[in-house]
């Protein structure tokens, strides 16, 4: 249907039901079955208390929260009750059994409260008003028209919307294929100018993907530790990715290296045991790697270690190691690969006596900035290129983690890499800890990013599979609050280990790991996308209070949800708001469409409040590709955001990395496998703005020959100046399928040096690098090909 048609359906619908509007209706909840009952709670009205009319069309009004994504989530047997004059409440089962009981709450039929879980036994007794509402599945209201009007209008506004935010390029292309080249004029003023924050542009980077372990970490054995187990993944276990020719690999744990490290190896004279590492080992020829582990052979054993190819044939030198101690000692050595090869294989062959071994490891020398433990070279510079302004780190969903039990506790990711604490990662994986804060930090130091890690606010991921306290699956629970200040003090723990001196008893452990000056640490994250539940909002404050009263200074950015719009977006802003948290973190991710449509979106934010942290977001078309038209998208949005840099302080795509065989979400934004890393167009997008970043907005304008409002806005701008380098920039993006030509005369650059960077590719391309052109003469007008991104830096004279 056409849009404008559907918006004068609205207006007429809206008007005619004014024209007729009964005094009262009746209103019911209702659920089906469809979808595997997870599309929740439908309400229906009726004129008589007979036939009933669905609002919206089986609109989902409420949907369950209970467990997991893609498993739960279901709703059976609602019941829709007024509980009060201002409230409403929903019971539903969420399970067919009746097992569990779920509550909800709301004063609109629209926004509604986190959802309490109780058992039905526990309903029965302590809540008899619940309890006969479920036994009597169908109450019906007699309740206001208008109540139901707001629905119908809610309903008519979201279908709008749905139909608004499915347009593509392809789909807008069709429909304008008699579209003409556009020209318009740009004029500049250069009195009109506003501060603008400096770090717009950062990376996320969380660890799913395989992006820490077998991605930006350099090590090259898979399984170093003995450690993986049925809770990273059902059919791991210690023996995993490891093979021994001689048969099963002996697991043993008794007086082992450490106490975070208790599994171990036992090789018989005469094993001869190869691990994978990740995929495959790349390595080429000519380049060192260093190869390290531990050993224990009360009876001098011996082992011989090298690197071989998939048929078996060496590709580096050979190590003996005489390993003549019945305690733990670490031996280490150089390999030189001979040959290059992308699928090497470590072997190491027992000879003499049994001997123990553990935390195998090996790096190339080559890591970024060739730092010990170090990262993948590629991969850091790829990240380093974009310039971000900070980096946050280690998520996502992996900071706060599924349940209580998986939260990330900074403290196991420092020290000794023997000593840090491996855990399972709710991708569905391991975490070695081998890239932990220290390693966090350092990179960004290295990249010039301010570090920004985020700890879970004293709740585990929403979405948590694992049981808190009640026993009941599926919703965050809490810490237990008599663990909260034990909590609080690993938090006040991690700013003193950054940021204070050496000789304090934190800043010592930084010191000693190699770092005796502080990082500098000035934010600081608390939550993910958490459930603005009572339990989140005590633990929360509490958390807030003790930073803020103790380091002052340090930023802390709050967090309100996983959508742009909803009950946790909505409660979570009010929260902040009134808690005076100077910055909170949103997260969305949306189609293109809904970005092109949204480019007001922070205009109307309201500048006393606090400021914005855009953490996540990325354009999502069908499929979930990264292409020109995703990355355009994003381009054109985010000169929306630098418009707002007045309030959002910060912004990062996500996510960042993904293993090319472990990819669990897509799109991302750097691809890579063992030897190859992909930069997708939104890569280079975050790149371009990145590298040409300003601190202070320009008010610009254009004025076109095209007056169709969807035309115009596929067109966007933004002028900038960087104060360090005094250049102006200008960026302008033109996602329609034929040119654009501006003109440029009132900016008068006849004489200026400009230096001209284009990305340009058709709206499914996923493979394609921006052009830069210097010292370009404009002649007043410059020309933006369809479907690309052009970036002018003027430079200063
Ligand atoms: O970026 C991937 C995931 O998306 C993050 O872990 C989570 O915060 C969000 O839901």
């Amino acid at each position: 249907m056409k849009k404008g048609l559907l918006a004068l359906l609205f207006v007429v619908s809206v008007m005619s039901a004014f024209a007729q509007q009964p005094d009262s209706v009746f209103v019911k909840g209702y659920t089906t079955g469809k979808n595997e009952n997870k599309n929740g709670l439908h309400i229906a009205y009726s004129f008589d208390g007979k036939n009933w009319i669905s609002i919206g069309n089986e609109f989902s009004f409420l949907r369950s929260d209970y467990g997991r994504w893609g498993s739960s989530k279901k709703m059976y047997d609602p019941v829709l009750v007024k509980n009060s004059t201002t409230e409403w409440a929903c019971y539903f089962f969420t399970e067919a059994e009746h097992k569990v009981v779920a509550v909800a709450y709301s004063s609109d039929l629209l926004l509604w409260k986190p959802q309490d879980y109780f058992l039905y036994e526990e309903v029965k007794t302590r809540f008899p008003a619940i309890s006969n509402a479920l036994s009597n599945a169908a109450v019906i209201h007699k309740q206001p028209w208008s109540l139901v009007q707001a629905l119908i209008n809610h309903t008519d506004l979201e279908a709008y919307r749905n139909i608004q935010y499915s347009v593509t390029a392809q789909s807008f292309a069709e429909k304008n294929a008699s579209l003409k080249p556009v020209h318009v004029s740009l004029s500049v003023n250069m009195g009109n100018k506003k501060k603008i924050s400096d770090k717009l542009v950062g990376v996320f980077f969380e660890d799913l993907n395989y992006a820490a372990d077998g991605g930006l970490y350099a090590e090259l054995i898979q399984n170093r530790d003995f450690e993986y187990n049925s809770n990273d993944r059902r059919e791991w276990n210690s023996a995993t990715n490891w093979i021994n020719k001689n048969g099963k690999l002996v697991i043993e744990t008794a007086q082992p290296v450490s106490k975070n490290n208790p599994h171990y190896a036992v090789l018989q004279n005469g094993d001869v045991i190869v691990n994978n590492g990740f995929d495959g080992i790349a390595v080429t020829a000519g380049e060192k790697y260093d190869l390290s582990l531990f050993v224990r052979s009360a009876n001098k054993g011996s082992l011989s270690i090298v690197l071989i190819d998939s048929n078996g044939t060496k590709v580096s030198n050979e190590v003996n190691i005489a390993a003549n101690t019945s305690s733990w000692k670490q031996y280490q050595a150089v390999f030189t690969a001979n040959t290059s090869v992308k699928h090497a294989r470590l072997s190491i062959t027992a000879k003499k006596q049994e001997t123990a071994i553990d935390l195998v490891s090996l790096f190339p020398q080559k890591t970024f900035k060739n730092r010990k433990n170090g990262l993948r070279a590629d991969l850091a510079q790829a990240i380093a290129d974009i310039k971000p302004r900070f980096m946050r780190f280690p998520g996502g969903c992996l900071a706060h983690g599924n349940g209580l039990d998986n939260i990330y506790r900074w403290k196991n990711s420092i020290g000794k890499l023997e000593e840090r604490k491996p855990d399972f990662n709710l991708w569905g994986y391991h975490q070695t800890m081998g890239l932990g804060y220290y390693e966090y930090f350092q990179f960004c130091e290295d990249i010039g990013a301010e570090p920004l890690p985020v700890l879970a606010a004293g709740v585990p991921c929403q979405n948590s599979s694992h049981h808190h306290q009640t026993g009941i699956a599926g919703q965050q629970g809490g810490i237990p609050l008599n663990e909260m200040e034990a909590y609080i003090q690993d938090i006040l723990d991690l700013i003193e280990w950054a940021n204070a001196d050496k000789n304090t008893t934190w800043g010592k452990l930084r010191a000693a790991a190699g770092h005796p000056a502080p990082f500098n640490l000035k934010y600081i994250g608390i939550g993910n996308e958490d459930l603005i539940s009572e339990v989140f909002k005590e633990r929360f404050a509490m958390i807030y209070k003790a930073i803020k009263a103790k380091y002052p200074a340090i930023t802390v950015i709050g967090t309100v949800g996983p959508f742009y719009e909803g009950s946790d977006y909505s409660f979570g802003w009010d929260f902040a708001s009134k808690l005076e948290v100077p910055m909170v973190d949103e997260h969305y991710y949306v189609p293109p469409a809904w970005l092109i449509n949204n480019q007001d979106f922070y205009d109307k934010y309201d500048r006393t409040k606090p400021k914005v942290y855009l953490g996540e977001y990325a354009a999502h078309v069908r499929g979930r590709p990264n292409n020109m038209e995703t990355a355009l998208a994003e381009a054109l949005y985010l000169c929306s955001v630098e418009r707002n840099g007045d309030v959002v302080e910060m912004t990062s795509y996500a996510p960042l990395l993904a293993k090319e065989g472990h990819t669990q979400w897509n799109p991302d934004m750097i691809y890579f496998n063992n030897s190859e890393i992909k930069l997708t167009p939104g890569y280079e997008v975050q790149k371009m703005f990145g590298t040409n970043a300003g601190d202070e907005y320009i008010e610009s304008n254009f004025t076109t020959d095209n007056l169709n409002a969807d035309v115009q806005k596929r067109i966007a701008k933004s002028v900038v100046r960087d104060a360090k380098t005094g250049d102006l920039i200008i960026k302008l993006v033109n996602l329609l399928p034929v040119e654009v030509s501006v003109d440029v005369k009132d900016l008068n650059l006849s004489n200026y040096n400009i230096a001209k960077t284009v990305l340009q590719g058709n709206p499914d391309e996923k493979s394609v690098k921006p052009v830069t052109t210097t010292d370009v003469v404009l002649n007043n007008k410059l020309v933006l090909p369809k479907y690309s991104f052009t970036v002018l830096r003027i430079k200063a004279k």
